[in-house]
């Protein structure tokens, strides 16, 4: 069954909007077609949070609830999704949101432009969690900037919930709307705007089907590197095809020693599931973006992008991990150190995307990976180091190093890799291998940071894995 209208639930009753604009932003159809001017927009390109809603999904009978930038996603995104503004936590009889009281009674808010998106964030924590400390609270406000108030208040605020009950009416009315979402049927979305097109397919096959009479379509996942071509820079996108709702490509599974990642899965849902595995990776995508980036972008993305300053990327290359493409016809598997070509520019065909990631364990070596940016949260790196080392008997058997900021792609330090292969593990190794750096790259200069700085970073963050592996247990002694 293939449907023209986008189907969701607001205010408790099933919502439908007819082919709309492919381009369209929930931001504009919320504030212009629902008049509803709470969400506020204030960078329009995903940085500042003050357009911050929420949408309840599905997930195991349960509704989830996550937080977006509504000003980087496109009206398509609510299908079979409910949308929550600002303006409805508050009660029929007028009464605020436990949230909303809060931030009234611990002075969170001045000039109020931000307020609604802090609002709305600390409503998704709320939701999802039953207590909160400074972590979720920090993580939850991560994509907040607010310029009047400060930030303790609104960690206050935030805090104080940890003693209010948790019955608002969204819990009081949850079954009714687990019902009426359940009652919007899976469909393939085919919608068709003037001379634009959206098509959101529910499984590969359709999507083959798709990709055949649509060739030249973009695809989307999170939309929030492919969105800011329409909000920053004006242009316009015909063709797009959603690869959202392909259950197919929405997974995590370890298998035969590899982590294997669908390429739909959010960047929010990988960052839990690899934390067991390799830590720092996890510790990265904590400071990758924003909550509400992390709810919908994906690693995918990050890697079509091809962003020499994309985070995930330095990861994956000393990871060894591979890239799994799909076309019509065929799947092949790609390193991914094969897979950049210059800047911005991959391997990747036409109508070719990519299906998952495949990422090795290395149960016996040392993954550490850091970032450097200006700010600690919702900032994109200057340099993003990642080093994986194999060390038996303080000898360094195996080593990968990859860098992002220090090249117009993500690149292996070769030269400072085979340096290191078979040396001791001394801080002597490690200054000998330093300066092959200067061999491997040739940063630039930038708003960002200097080349200099980035070589300097580039050096010390090497000599910071060495200072902080020396005395590791993980040493193997054979
Ligand atoms: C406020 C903000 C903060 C950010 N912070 C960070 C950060 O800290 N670190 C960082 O690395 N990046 C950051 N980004 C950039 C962006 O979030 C990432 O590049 C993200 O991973 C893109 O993933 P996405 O799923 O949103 O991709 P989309 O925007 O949907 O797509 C990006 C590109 O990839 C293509 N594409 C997407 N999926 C596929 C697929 N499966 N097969 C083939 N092509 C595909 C699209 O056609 C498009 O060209 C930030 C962006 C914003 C707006
Ligand atoms: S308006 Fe700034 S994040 Fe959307
Ligand atoms: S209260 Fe003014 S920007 Fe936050």
């Amino acid at each position: 069954m293939t449907s023209n209208k986008i189907k969701f639930v607001w205010k408790n009753k099933v919502y439908s909007i007819s082919n709309p604009d492919p381009n369209e932003t929930i931001l504009n159809y919320v504030r212009l077609k629902l008049k509803k001017t709470g969400t506020k927009e204030g960078c329009a390109e995903g940085g500042c949070g003050a357009c911050t809603v929420v949408l309840g999904e599905l997930e195991n009978n349960k509704i989830i609830y996550k937080a977006i930038n509504s000003c980087i996603s496109f009206v398509s995104s609510l299908e079979k999704k409910q949308l929550i503004l600002v303006e409805d936590l508050v009660s029929k009889n007028g009464t605020l949101h436990p949230v909303q009281d809060a931030m009234i009674k611990y002075h969170g808010s001045q000039c109020g432009f931000c307020t609604p998106g802090f609002v709305m964030s600390l409503f998704a924590m709320y939701k999802n969690f039953s207590s909160y400390n400074n972590e979720k609270i920090q993580d939850s406000i991560s994509g907040n900037l607010c310029r009047c108030t400060g930030y303790r208040p609104i960690v206050d605020a935030a805090k104080s919930l940890n003693n209010v009950s948790r019955s608002d009416q969204f819990y009081r009315n949850r079954k009714k709307t687990l019902n009426l979402l359940k009652k919007i049927h899976s469909e393939n979305l085919s919608l068709k705007n003037g001379n634009k097109k959206y098509f959101s397919p529910k499984n590969i096959n359709e999507l083959k089907k798709i990709i055949k009479h649509n060739p030249n379509s973009i695809f989307l996942s999170g939309g929030t590197d492919l969105s800011l071509n329409v909000t920053k820079e004006r242009k316009e996108i015909n063709n797009i095809i959603s690869l959202n709702s392909i259950k197919e490509l929405k997974f995590i599974k370890e298998r035969n020693g590899n982590i294997e990642v669908g390429a739909a899965t959010s960047l929010k849902e990988f960052e839990l599931f690899i934390k067991k595995y390799y830590p720092d990776f996890n510790s990265i995508l904590k400071r990758y973006g924003s909550v509400q980036i992390r709810n919908v972008g994906t690693i995918a993305g990050n890697i079509a992008s091809a962003s020499p300053i994309g985070d995930t990327l330095p990861l994956l290359l000393s990871l060894d991990a591979k890239v799994v493409l799909q076309k019509i016809s065929n799947k092949t598997v790609l390193p991914i150190k094969k897979f950049f070509v210059s800047y911005r520019k991959t391997r990747l065909k036409k109508a070719q995307f990519i299906h998952s990631i495949i990422i090795p364990i290395f149960k016996k070596n040392i993954f550490k990976a850091y970032k450097i940016s200006k700010r600690v949260d919702d900032d994109i790196s200057s340099v993003c180091a990642s080093f994986n080392l194999e060390i038996i008997n303080k000898k360094i058997k195996n080593v990968k190093i990859a860098y992002g900021g220090m090249a117009p792609i993500p690149k292996r330090a070769i030269n400072c890799e085979k340096t290191l292969v078979n040396s001791s593990l001394s801080e002597e190794s490690f200054n000998k291998a330093k300066k092959k750096l200067e061999k491997d790259f040739a940063p630039i200069d930038d708003m960002r940071a200097s080349k200099d700085y980035r070589m300097e970073i580039a050096k010390n963050l090497l000599m910071k894995c060495f200072l902080e592996i020396k005395n590791r247990k993980l040493i193997r002694l054979n």
